[in-house]
C-alpha cells in the first residue's frame, strides 16, 4: 500500500466553531495534548471569538474541550524554552484572548468536560458561568512548575470564589473535584458526563428566547458594576434600566405578557 503523503493531511484545527441553532459552540481540539494552550491555539481561539462576536445569529456561546480534558493548561512543552520576555508576550496573548471572550455581549458558558488546569481553569473563569462534568478537575498547578498563573487566574479566581479559596487553590497547587467546585461557587452546576454538553446547549438555547438587548445590557452592567464602587454600579443600572424602555423589545415584552402570548424580540 502506498503511504499517504503528509502534505495531503490537513492540519488539525485547534479550535472548532460551529453553530447549534442560536448557540455558538467553540471546541478546543488538541485532545492528544489534553487541549493544552499553545500560541496557535490561543491565536485561533482569539480569531474564533472575533467570529462569534460578528455572528448576529449567535445568542449564547458554549465553550468545551474535545476528549477527556477541557484544557490541561498552557502548553508546558512550548513554554519550556521561553525567555522571560517571551513568557510576557505569551501571557499578554492569553490575557487578550480571554478578555475578548469576557467582553462578548452574549452570555458564555464553559462546559468543563474534564481537566481544567492552569490556563484551562483561567479560560473557564473568563466565561460567565461554568457547568461541570462530574469528572471535571479544576486547579491552578503552576507552583508545581515554579511559575504563577499567567492568564488572569489570580484576579478572576479571587472574584469567583473569594480570596481564601483562591489562595488555597493557587498556593497549594492541588486540583479540586467537581463537587468542591460546586460548593465553592466555581461551578454553577454539575452534570453526568453525557448530560453536560446537552445541558449547556439547552441553557444557551433558552437565552435565545430572551430579549437580546436586555441580556447584553444586564451582562454589561454586572461586569462594569463589579469593577466599580457601589454608587457607580447603581448609577450604571439606573441608566441601563431607563435605556431599555426606549427599545422595541421592551414594548413587545410587556405587550406579550399582558396579551398572554410569547414575545417576539427583534433586538431593537
Ligand atoms: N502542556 C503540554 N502537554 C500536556 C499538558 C500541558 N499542560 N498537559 C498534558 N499534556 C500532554 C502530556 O504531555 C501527554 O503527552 P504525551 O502523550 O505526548 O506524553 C498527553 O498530554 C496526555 O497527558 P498525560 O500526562 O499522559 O495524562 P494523565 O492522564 O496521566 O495526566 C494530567 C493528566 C492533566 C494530570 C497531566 O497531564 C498534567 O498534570 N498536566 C499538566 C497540568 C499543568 O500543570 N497545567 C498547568 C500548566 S501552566
Amino acid at each position: 500500500m502506498r503511504p499517504i503523503a503528509r502534505a495531503n493531511v490537513p492540519p488539525m484545527e485547534p479550535v472548532l466553531f460551529e453553530r447549534r441553532d442560536a448557540v455558538a459552540l467553540l471546541t478546543l481540539n488538541r485532545p492528544q495534548a489534553l487541549n493544552a494552550l499553545d500560541v496557535a491555539t490561543l491565536e485561533t481561539l482569539e480569531a474564533r471569538i472575533g467570529e462569534v462576536a460578528g455572528d448576529a445569529g449567535a445568542r449564547a456561546l458554549v465553550l468545551t474541550g474535545e476528549g477527556r480534558a477541557f484544557a490541561a493548561g498552557a502548553d508546558i512543552a512550548a513554554m519550556r524554552a521561553f525567555s522571560a520576555a517571551q513568557a510576557g508576550e505569551f501571557s499578554r496573548l492569553g490575557h487578550r484572548a480571554f478578555a475578548a471572550l469576557e467582553a462578548l455581549a452574549i452570555p458564555t458558558i464553559a462546559a468543563v468536560n474534564g481537566y481544567a488546569l492552569g490556563g484551562g481553569c483561567e479560560l473557564a473563569l473568563a466565561c460567565d458561568w461554568i457547568y461541570a462534568s462530574a469528572r471535571a478537575r479544576f486547579g491552578q498547578p503552576e507552583v508545581n512548575l515554579g511559575i504563577v498563573p499567567g492568564f488572569g487566574g489570580t484576579s478572576r479566581l479571587v472574584r469567583r470564589v473569594g480570596v481564601a479559596w483562591a489562595k488555597e487553590i493557587v498556593l497549594a497547587g492541588e486540583p479540586i473535584d467537581a463537587e468542591v467546585a460546586l460548593r465553592i461557587g466555581l461551578a454553577n452546576r454539575v452534570f453526568a458526563p453525557e448530560e453536560l454538553l446537552p445541558a449547556a446547549l439547552a441553557a444557551g438555547g433558552a437565552i435565545a428566547a430572551k430579549g437580546p438587548l436586555a441580556v447584553a445590557a444586564a451582562k454589561r452592567v454586572i461586569q462594569h458594576g463589579q469593577d466599580a464602587d457601589s454608587r457607580v454600579a447603581h448609577a450604571l443600572e439606573q441608566e441601563a434600566f431607563a435605556a431599555a424602555f426606549a427599545s422595541e423589545d421592551r414594548a413587545e415584552g410587556m405587550a406579550a405578557f399582558l396579551e398572554k402570548r410569547a414575545p417576539v424580540f427583534k433586538g431593537r
